[in-house]
Parts: structure tokens; C-alpha cells; sequence
């Protein structure tokens, strides 16, 4: 069982596909490191191996040789393995000042913030608010300044790198090149309560000029449904004053610029809702509106009972035109 679980062929959160420098470094670092540990282990568990068949306790054999120390022996087991460790400690000490170091001036800034269990993602130079799908130009340095909400969560888009502790109070920073463009998963890796699991990130890589479209879009307010707009997006619209009580919904008349849920503004562009645990459809929306913590354990969003099924349709209708 254990070899067949080597023959999966897709591992979306795995470290050993790196995608910016960060991860390039660390994978680095990891290689200089492994290959060594590895020739140290067999030469050890070798010796060991060695010493527990060559010596072992035989019938004929009396009382072993007894020895009280043995000086060079001694000197010899506390050198070798200071030696090892300097090995170790000089990659790792300056890969940890590269990565650490303050991001370049020139680098995009977005402010992520953990709540239980959702990320926000504001671009303050650009205007932008989103959730749980981050999106980023391919090969331009991103700094990512992270901050919580309420409790310690860690955010960890393994194929950009290292995870860093998102904490109450404080701004950590983590910033990286992404080098390659596409999907990258990633979840939150602190526990921070009963949806700790359902705490998942995805980061968009695209091309500067896909990314540019993206800002437009997210900037340009759609919750006005317009007058050729369906009916039950047109329906869907007035209906989101119990939404609108923790969500901001920019354009629609109901908006009251609730920061307390993610922002929906544009949640129909993304592709996933709930952090990344949904598929985002009208299925699933719909049993999110009226039943949010049946799908999801511990969130804050109540459950709306009283939405009927005609509604909880015209809201995902609605949710949904908002591109
Ligand atoms: Cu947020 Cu674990």
C-alpha cells in the first residue's frame, strides 16, 4: 500500500515542484542538505547494523572486554558530527537571510488576512478586495504583508515557497517571483479551529496582461444587474439584504460595506467559494445560502431557513453574474 501511494500522479500541494525563487532556494537547500543526511544515515545505520551482527552475544563467549573510555574515540564522535552540522547550518543560515530579507521596493503589495477560515486579499495600490483566490502577474516579485483577524492561522502556497504565521496584531511579510503560470493550492497549516481543514488558498499566476483585465474587472462595480440582465438575477439582487448584513456587494443598492464575511463583489470570478471547498455553481450556492454551516463546521455564517427554494436559486443566480 505504501509503494502504491507513490503512483498518484498529481500532487497539487507538493514542495518538490517549485514555481518562484523562493521555492527554487528552499528546494535547493533541500536537495544540499537530503543528499548528504543520506550517505550519513547509511554510514551509521551501516556500522550499526555491523557492530549488532559482528558482536552479538554468543554462548561461548565469556564477559566482554570491559573499557572505561576511550579519548580519540570520544573526540572523534564530538567532531564528526559538529562538522556535519556546519555543513548543514551555512545553506540554511544564508538561505534563511535571502528569504527574510525586506522585500524589493518595486515588488506588488497585497495585505492578506486570516479569518476563521477564509483569506482576504486587499491590493491597497490598486483597490482591489478579494477572497481565497489570489491572483499575481507571472515573474513579477509579489510581498504579501499578513495579518489575522482573530486567531494564529499560516499561510502556505507550497509550490511559492514557505508557509508564514499569520498573527493577530502583527504584519508578517513573505514575498516571492512566481515563475511559471497556472493554479496553485495551498491551506492554511495552523489549526485554528473546527474548519482548519477547510481553510484553502488558490494562487492565480497569469500573464500581466490577463492580470490587468482581472484589476479592471474587480474594479468596476457589477451588482447593479443591468436592464437586459435575466430576471432572476434581476430577482436574486433584492434579495440579498440578509448577505448584506456581513458582506460588501459594491453597486447593489443593499450594499452597506460589511467587512465581516469575504467580499462578494465579484465572487462570481472566482472559481471556488468557502475557501476553496466548493465548487462554485448554483447548486452549491444554494444550499450555502440557506444552510452555510451544514456545509461548512464552525463558520459564522448562520444558517437562512427561511429562503425558499425559489430564492436560494435567484441568489445563486445573482451571486453568480457578478464576474
Ligand atoms: Cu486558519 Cu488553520
Amino acid at each position: 500500500m505504501l509503494l502504491v501511494s507513490g503512483c498518484i500522479a498529481q500532487y497539487p500541494q507538493t514542495i518538490f515542484e517549485p514555481h518562484s525563487d523562493y521555492a527554487d532556494d528552499l528546494w535547493g537547500l533541500l536537495q544540499k542538505i537530503l543528499i548528504p543526511a543520506a550517505i550519513v544515515f547509511v554510514l551509521v545505520e551501516g556500522a550499526l547494523v555491523y557492530a549488532l551482527i559482528k558482536f552479538r552475544q554468543r554462548p561461548e563467549h565469556g564477559r566482554p572486554q570491559q573499557v572505561h573510555g576511550h579519548t580519540v574515540l570520544e573526540i572523534g564522535w564530538t567532531i564528526a558530527p559538529a562538522v556535519v552540522l556546519a555543513f548543514i547550518a551555512v545553506p540554511t543560515v544564508e538561505t534563511i537571510f535571502k528569504t527574510q530579507a525586506p522585500a524589493p521596493e518595486s515588488a506588488l503589495h497585497v495585505h492578506v488576512i486570516g479569518h476563521q477560515f477564509w483569506w482576504e486579499f486587499q491590493y491597497p495600490d490598486l483597490g482591489v478586495t478579494t477572497a481565497n483566490e489570489v491572483w499575481v502577474p507571472v515573474n513579477q516579485t509579489v510581498n504579501l504583508q499578513e495579518t489575522s483577524a482573530d486567531v494564529i492561522h499560516s499561510f502556505w502556497i507550497p509550490a511559492m515557497g514557505g508557509k508564514r504565521d499569520v498573527v493577530p496584531n502583527h504584519v508578517n511579510n513573505i514575498w516571492f517571483t512566481p515563475s511559471g503560470t497556472g493554479t496553485f493550492l495551498g491551506q492554511c497549516s495552523e489549526f485554528c479551529g473546527a474548519s482548519h481543514a477547510n481553510m484553502r488558498a488558490r494562487l492565480m499566476s497569469v500573464s500581466p496582461e490577463d492580470f490587468q483585465k482581472w484589476v479592471q474587472d474587480q474594479k468596476t462595480p457589477v451588482g447593479q444587474p443591468p436592464d437586459n440582465a435575466p430576471d432572476t438575477v434581476k430577482h436574486g439582487a433584492t434579495l440579498v439584504a440578509p448577505c448584506a448584513g456581513c458582506h460588501t456587494i459594491e453597486g447593489n443598492p443593499l450594499n452597506g460595506n460589511q467587512k465581516v464575511g469575504p467580499n462578494l463583489s465579484h465572487v462570481g470570478s472566482r472559481t471556488t467559494f468557502a475557501a476553496g471547498v466548493f465548487e462554485l455553481n448554483k447548486d452549491n450556492l444554494h444550499h450555502w445560502v440557506q444552510n452555510a454551516p451544514s456545509m461548512k463546521p464552525g463558520i459564522k455564517m448562520p444558517a437562512f431557513p427561511n429562503i425558499n427554494d425559489a430564492d436560494a436559486d435567484a441568489i445563486a443566480d445573482y451571486l453568480l453574474s457578478l464576474k
